[in-house]
């Protein structure tokens, strides 16, 4: 199994070159190493089948109660087929076997979080709004840990059963196909992270001496609330939390004022926009939050933790400005709020929780964050706001999509910025290109150790600017606009980007594409503009 206390990490980290653009290839080449150590192991497959660490010693407190009628006895199996009327255990992801669930299509989470004695512990209550895609006398949610007390259906309790990372629910009544249904889980523990199947280190709800925080991808939302945990079913979210009234909570989305009861605080966000489970960011603890607004109307919220050097923050300034420079490129930016999470998160990595990116205190540091600084993870983490979560791969073995276009849009800030010209990063990725197809493979058939190396960092932003090169400037930008127009909120394939660039180019791009997604060889650049 893979080891998560692995001293060779930060000597690859101390040994990052100088030129490279940011932590996440501090992070990438950890995962060069991390792929060496485990190749071989079988882990990928292995991690998913996360143990639930249901420790029944958890004292949560028990302040959310079931909002249930009586329960039935009536029996729900009588007379029907199982196979006819059981949900899919599984989405189908060969990446990440188990993940994700079939039979329906969730259009809303409501989480209630009351927060114990810990900033991850808690008594929750998941609401999931779903509709049956097929008709369902059981369904799967996923969930990691935690005791279950009661589920219900349509307010009628209904039978379940865990087994590994599966929540099976058997309604009191099966479920008609097309039927909008409503399922709350009540359940309560300390969120424990899990292993994360693509790389090192955990994944989950975890905390710092400031507070706590999420980092979930690719599949860690699981270990904090029940959930169809894979990117194809997006929903909105609602957030609400109560707590202790001197902590300060940040979450996806919009809030309202806290509403504080004596010496508790309940806060509530709401994420209209639909979001991917991987994306939920909830932060509890001594946060600073700064909060400004841009002309365009989009609200600017940042949250900083209580250890964070204030000197340190001036990349924070940049934020409007690296707004206005991608919505000029790629078209509004698709939330209503913006903001960075600069957190005690120490896996070496930055995510792009939706609306905000969660960035590690550590990468203040300009000799942590490389020769370009935290501002180039800053803007890769905000581009992802356009290319991953507004737009959101369907399977893992497309986050070339999302880490290719992130990248190549931190390359094209870091130009504009005046940081690095956009042919030194090319050059760099074009030299190291080579090496990266070897370790990793094709860059849109990646096996799970692949889905966070370099390949798809700068390997794949190279191809991006292969693209560019192949169909000129004009209608290299007209392909990204029309793609993130026309499959905003939605979750998407590599094939359907090829689609979008033949139809806005009116050419035959399979060539083109198989050569750069589909080989391990690297092609030369296309010389010029056609
Ligand atoms: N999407 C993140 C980024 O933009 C990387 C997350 C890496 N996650 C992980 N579990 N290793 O850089
Ligand atoms: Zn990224």
């Amino acid at each position: 199994m893979v080891n998560t206390d692995n001293p060779e990490l930060s000597v690859a980290d101390a040994a990052a070159p100088p030129g490279r653009s940011g932590p996440r290839f501090a992070t990438a080449t950890h995962l060069i190493v991390a792929s060496l150590l485990v190749t071989g192991a079988g882990c990928a497959g292995e991690d998913f089948s996360i143990t639930a660490s249901s420790d029944p010693t958890t004292t949560a407190p028990t302040t959310i109660a079931p909002t249930t009628t009586a329960p039935t006895t009536k029996s729900t199996t009588d007379g029907r087929s199982p196979e006819m009327t059981t949900g899919a255990t599984d989405v189908g992801d060969p990446l990440i076997p188990g993940s994700g669930n079939g039979g329906y299509d969730v259009a809303h989470y409501d989480l209630r979080f009351e927060m114990g004695a810990t900033r991850t512990e808690f008594a929750g209550r998941t609401e999931i709004t779903a509709t049956a895609t097929s008709p369902l006398g059981r369904f799967n949610l996923d969930l990691s840990g935690f005791e279950v007390s009661a589920v219900t259906v349509d307010g009628e309790r209904a039978a379940f059963d865990r087994s590994g990372a599966e929540l099976t629910i058997t309604p009191a009544q099966p479920i008609d196909r097309g039927a909008r249904f409503s399922t709350v889980v009540t359940y309560a523990g300390e969120a424990e992270p899990i292993q994360d199947p693509a790389g090192l280190g955990t994944i989950g709800w975890m905390s710092g001496p400031s507070g706590s925080f999420i980092a979930a991808e690719p599949i860690g939302a699981h270990a904090i609330f029940p959930c169809n945990d894979h990117p194809s079913d997006k929903a909105s979210f609602t957030v609400v939390v109560n707590t202790d009234a001197d902590d300060t909570v940040v979450a996806n989305g919009t809030h309202t004022a806290p509403k504080v009861t004596g010496d508790r605080a309940e806060w509530t966000f709401d994420q209209r926009e639909d979001m991917a489970t991987y994306l939920l960011q909830i932060a509890i603890g001594d946060y600073r939050v700064i909060t400004s607004e841009m002309p365009n109307g989009v609200g600017i919220r940042h949250a900083v933790a209580a250890s964070a050097d204030p000197k340190g923050l001036d990349f924070l300034d940049e934020t409007d400005e690296q707004i206005a420079f991608f919505s000029d490129m790629f078209g509004p930016y698709p939330f209503e709020n913006y903001g960075v999470l600069l957190a005690e998160l120490d896996q070496g990595f930055a995510l792009e929780t939706q609306t905000l990116s969660i960035l590690p205190v550590a990468m203040t540091d300009p000799l942590y964050a490389g020769s370009l600084g935290i501002s180039g993870v800053a803007a890769h983490e905000l581009a992802h706001q356009w290319f991953g979560n507004s737009v959101t791969i369907g399977h893992w073995s497309d986050i070339w999509l999302n880490e290719g276009m992130a990248t190549y849009a931190e390359w094209m800030w870091s130009d504009h910025a005046g940081r690095r010209p956009l042919t030194d990063a090319v050059s760099s990725a074009e030299v190291r290109s080579p090496e990266f197809r070897q370790a990793f493979g094709a860059i849109a058939e990646p096996e799970i150790d692949a889905v966070f190396s370099p390949n798809m960092y700068d390997g794949a932003a190279l191809a991006i600017h292969a693209l560019r090169l192949e169909v000129g400037d004009e209608a290299f930008f007209d392909i990204l606009r029309a793609w993130l127009d026309t499959k905003n909120g939605s979750s998407v394939s590599t094939s359907d980007f090829e689609k979008t660039a033949t139809a806005v180019t009116g050419r035959d791009l399979s060539a083109f594409f198989d050569a750069w997604l589909r080989s391990v060889t690297v092609p030369d650049l296309p010389d010029r503009p056609r």
